[in-house]
Order: C-alpha cells, then sequence, then structure tokens
C-alpha cells in the first residue's frame, strides 16, 4: 500500500483503510508474527497536548512491535516558538524513522509531513483523529455479528453531540468505508463546510446515507452511538456556558432506546453526567469503550507497520 503519512482520514482510498482494519485485526490476533517488524527503528512521539491512550498506546504498540518509542512533551518549548516546526521535522529526521505527533493545529501536521523525511503520523489535532477513528472501525468490525450485521456498509453509525475532531475523523472514514452515517449537533457545532463538503462527495462515492442535523429527533434508527466531550482540549468554553444548549444531546438509555442501537462507542476520556451518562458509559452490555481503547494500539501497529515497511 502506497502510504507516505498518516495524516487526515479522507487521505487513504476505501481499499487502503479496510487493509490497515484487516491488518490491525490480524496483529491483534498474533503479535508475535509481528514483534520484529520495527526492529532497528526508532520513533518520535511529539505531543503538545495531554494524552493517556494515545501515548501508552503508542509506546506499548511500538515494543510489541520491537521498536523504540521517545516520547518529546514541551520541555523544548512550544512547538514552532523555540525553532521553526520545519527545522523540528527536519532535525527529528535526522533521527527517526518515523513521528507521531499530537498538536494543537493541523497547520502543524501539514508543515511536520511537508518537512520531514520520515512517515509522519497524526496523534490528533484540531481537526481530525484519525488512529482513534481507524481503531473505532476496527471495534465496529469486529462486534458486526453482535449487531447482527455481515459488513461495515450494513451499518447505521450516529454521531450525537460536538462536531469535533473525533466526528470530523469519523463522518469522512464512514464515508469512505461507505458506513451510513448521521451526525447530530447543536447549532453552531456542525462540521466545518469544506469537512462537510468532502464527507457528502465521499458518501457519494461509496453509497453511503450521510445526514447532518441539528434535531435530535431526527436521529431515527441506529445501530451505534457515538459520543466524545463537548468541549475539546484547547477550547476556552466553560462548561456552564453550553449546558443547557447541549443537554439535549445527551447520550443515555432513552436515547438508545429511542434509536434502537446495540452499543455506544466514546474515544474517552469521557465526562461522565455530560456527554454521556454514567450508567451507559460503565454499561457492559452496551458499552464499548475499552474495546476501542485496546483497538488504538492495534490500528496504529498497522499504521506503522504498513508506513515503515517500504
Ligand atoms: N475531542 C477531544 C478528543 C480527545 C481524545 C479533544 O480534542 O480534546
Amino acid at each position: 500500500m502506497s502510504l507516505s503519512h498518516f495524516l487526515a482520514d479522507d487521505q487513504c482510498s476505501q481499499n487502503q483503510l479496510i487493509e490497515l482494519i484487516n491488518l490491525a485485526k490480524q496483529i491483534k490476533q498474533s503479535p508475535a508474527k509481528y514483534s520484529q517488524h520495527l526492529a532497528g527503528k526508532s520513533i518520535v512521539m511529539l505531543f503538545e497536548k495531554p494524552s493517556l491512550r494515545t501515548h501508552v498506546s503508542f509506546d506499548i504498540g511500538i515494543a510489541k512491535l520491537g521498536g523504540h518509542a521517545l516520547y518529546l512533551g514541551q520541555q523544548n518549548g512550544k512547538l514552532g516558538e523555540r525553532e521553526r516546526v520545519s527545522d523540528y521535522a527536519k532535525n527529528l529526521s535526522c533521527y527517526a524513522d518515523a513521528i507521531v505527533a499530537r498538536v494543537f493545529s493541523h497547520k502543524s501536521i501539514a508543515l511536520l509531513a511537508q518537512h520531514a523525511s520520515v512517515p509522519v503520523i497524526n496523534a490528533l489535532c484540531d481537526l481530525y483523529h484519525p488512529c482513534q477513528a481507524l481503531a473505532d472501525f476496527v471495534t465496529l468490525s469486529e462486534n458486526l455479528a453482535a449487531l447482527g450485521k455481515t459488513q461495515l456498509q450494513q451499518l447505521n453509525l450516529a454521531y450525537v453531540g460536538d462536531a469535533n475532531n473525533v466526528s470530523n475523523s469519523l463522518m469522512l472514514m464512514a464515508a469512505t468505508l461507505g458506513v451510513n452515517f448521521t451526525l447530530i449537533c447543536p447549532e453552531q457545532h456542525q462540521p466545518e463546510t469544506p469537512l462537510y463538503t468532502k464527507a457528502q462527495q465521499l458518501a457519494q462515492q461509496s453509497g453511503a446515507n450521510f445526514m447532518v442535523s441539528h434535531d435530535i429527533e431526527a436521529l431515527g434508527a441506529q445501530d451505534v452511538i457515538y459520543t466524545d466531550t463537548w468541549i475539546s482540549m484547547g477550547s476556552n468554553t466553560k462548561v456552564n456556558d453550553i449546558l443547557a444548549k447541549f443537554a439535549p444531546y445527551q447520550v443515555n438509555h432513552q436515547l438508545m432506546k429511542q434509536a434502537g442501537a446495540k452499543q455506544v462507542m466514546h474515544c474517552q476520556p469521557a465526562h461522565l453526567g455530560e456527554e454521556i451518562t454514567t450508567e451507559l458509559f460503565d454499561d457492559e452490555n452496551r458499552s464499548v469503550v475499552f474495546q476501542q481503547a485496546e483497538n488504538r494500539m492495534w490500528a496504529q501497529c498497522a499504521v506503522l507497520t504498513t508506513l515503515l515497511s517500504k
């Protein structure tokens, strides 16, 4: 597969995504077979924002593939302040075989990729969280039988809440893969027009149904409902200022029942009692959040293996 970087969800074709999903499942099933795939390789993990799952799943995933991970927080100053992002990329390329980066602005990821001579992986930015979306489609693919389906294209997946980096990635990947996708969000919290338009085009190509609405009553029948925090990292919004606006969009047992949804997904960290109730998050019959968390590691192993196998 000819992938140079893993930056945004609409940069992968349907076939590339299917190959990554299948590879993630294979590595998960037989990790020992892949234990030397990154032997002798070093990967820099550059984080501008906090992280639990991304940091740990990359670090341990890289170790499982026989590679070496180096964590770089903000001890060298903010990205682009002490030295240019382009110089950061060129310097890191002298030592590392790949760069994993979690940044505030997508522009930084794009600049890193433009100037690095090694693959760059987006570990979350303001616009996308492609590693999360890939792990989520691995999870959905594993759960097809439990959802009464035989292929991803039969699924009805809804995202309810703030349109953000996680929903952008999910929306674009669903549209590419042909998964029916509904996004329900408050007014002024919809996806940005270029991303919405891109998803619409991709859905037309793949044959997926695609709908964005502010009306929670328009949710319709869904197999799976996904949500994420109402306020993302880096935002100055105070929760009390948006509670009333977002309250109708809380994902809870009642909403699951209304949609006939069997499973709920969340990328975590969850703000319990806000976008999702504690009862639903903890409901082992419906919540697949820890399966998603585990699959982060296998999905990222698939991305690293693919990018570094050339
Ligand atoms: N939308 C959230 C995702 C966290 C994994 C954020 O950007 O903070």
